[in-house]
């Protein structure tokens, strides 16, 4: 697209009858015209197009250079719809919309043909999720549509969860964002692939393996989740996701741990960045630090984790030490992050 001045809307996620403001309308109205929109999910923003149309998926691509044959999830404003878009509901899904929908579960199934191919980059199966937010969910009835949406992202930089993130990817390469303030999660829907005879967990995110257990029995995670990713520079893209400005290692040890790792890379004239929680905040003498949350609720740690990474490109570091999390209920997905965001680097104590 030529280079146009990219609005944002702004809309208080509070406000009556929210389908009907004007800005919720705008934006519907360009949705319609097969045009991307930026919007907030209790995730992080999505960037939305209709999901029925090749043409408007196309754009979501280009504008985030996001490799086509990585397919994108279709939000849905009612749990009624997903029948409009897949062969069979199981059992199972059922149970798993009742309990998490709308909410950060996102569910892939066999679909029908009816959504567009360039979404599912034609494949026989469709991600499809009912986003918790006030803002999603009208714009999705006011558009009367499903709305294709990935991360509103630049491919492989941090997830927004704010739309000055959105901005900062994306300005000038989109026409519409709204901005509804932060988004409450702060990690991703957890993708669960039900076209099997067990559910499994493709992506751990804001609903826990421990949760969909407790709805609907054994739950497994896809053995790709936990190969070491060590060799980088794979044709996927897996090595570069959420990547921040600076290489970002994992420490896995205490206190003393850290001030010695800290210690050896300034002798060797690095510029330290650490990404810590509240626990662990001293007077570590670094370039820069940045707490992310406190360690009583690891559901902080989720929320901030995004801006905590994208923190460190307006500073120049050489090197970002951040802390480990226990791999359970949504630590599961904070390490999925910073793995990936690592590319799997981590320095272990000795214990
Ligand atoms: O929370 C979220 O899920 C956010 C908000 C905007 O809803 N969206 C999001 O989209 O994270 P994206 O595109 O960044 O991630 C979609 C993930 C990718 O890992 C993709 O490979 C997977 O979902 N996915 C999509 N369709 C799939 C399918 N048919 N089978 C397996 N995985 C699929
Ligand atoms: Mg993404």
């Amino acid at each position: 697209m030529d280079k146009r001045q990219t609005d944002v809307l702004n809309v208080d996620n509070y406000v009556e009858n929210l389908e009907q403001h004007p800005s919720i309308q705008l934006a519907a109205s360009r949705l319609k015209e097969d045009q991307v929109v930026a919007f907030p999910t209790e995730t992080v923003y999505g960037l939305g197009g209709n999901a029925l149309s090749d043409k408007a998926i196309e754009k979501i691509f280009r504008a985030k250079g996001r490799p086509t044959d990585n397919p994108l999830i279709v939000h849905i404003a009612d749990q009624k719809d997903l029948d409009n878009y897949v062969k069979v509901i199981p059992n199972t899904v059922e149970k798993l919309m009742d309990a998490f929908w709308p909410g950060p579960l996102t569910i892939v199934l066999e679909h029908n043909g009816k959504i567009a191919p360039k979404v599912t980059a034609n494949l026989s199966t469709v991600a499809i999720r009912m986003p918790d937010h006030p803002i999603a969910l009208a714009l999705i009835k006011a558009a009367n549509l499903p709305l294709a949406a990935p991360s509103a992202n630049t491919s492989g930089r941090p997830s927004p969860t704010k739309a000055e993130h959105v901005i900062e990817d994306l300005n000038g390469r989109i026409y519409t964002i709204i901005n509804g303030g932060s988004t409450g999660v702060g990690v991703e829907s957890t993708v669960v692939d039900c076209t099997g005879e067990k559910p499994m967990i493709l992506r751990p995110g804001g609903i826990t393996k421990e949760q969909i257990q407790s709805v609907v029995g054994e739950v497994l995670m896809d053995p790709a989740l936990h190969k070491i990713t060590e060799a980088p520079k794979s044709p996927g893209m897996k090595y570069t996701h959420y990547a921040p400005a600076a290489p970002l290692v994992l420490v896995d040890g205490d206190e003393e741990f850290f001030r010695k790792t800290i210690e050896k890379a300034q002798s060797e004239g690095m510029k330290v960045g650490l990404l810590i929680t509240e626990e662990m905040e001293r007077n570590f003498s670094v370039e820069k630090q940045v707490v992310i949350g406190t360690r009583s609720d690891l559901n902080s740690v989720a929320k901030n984790l995004y801006d905590a990474l994208r923190a460190f490109e307006k500073h120049e570091v050489d090197v970002i030490y951040a802390e480990v999390f226990a791999e359970t209920e949504i630590g599961t997905a904070i390490m999925n992050r910073l793995n990936k965001a690592s590319g799997g680097s981590m320095i272990l104590q000795h214990k």
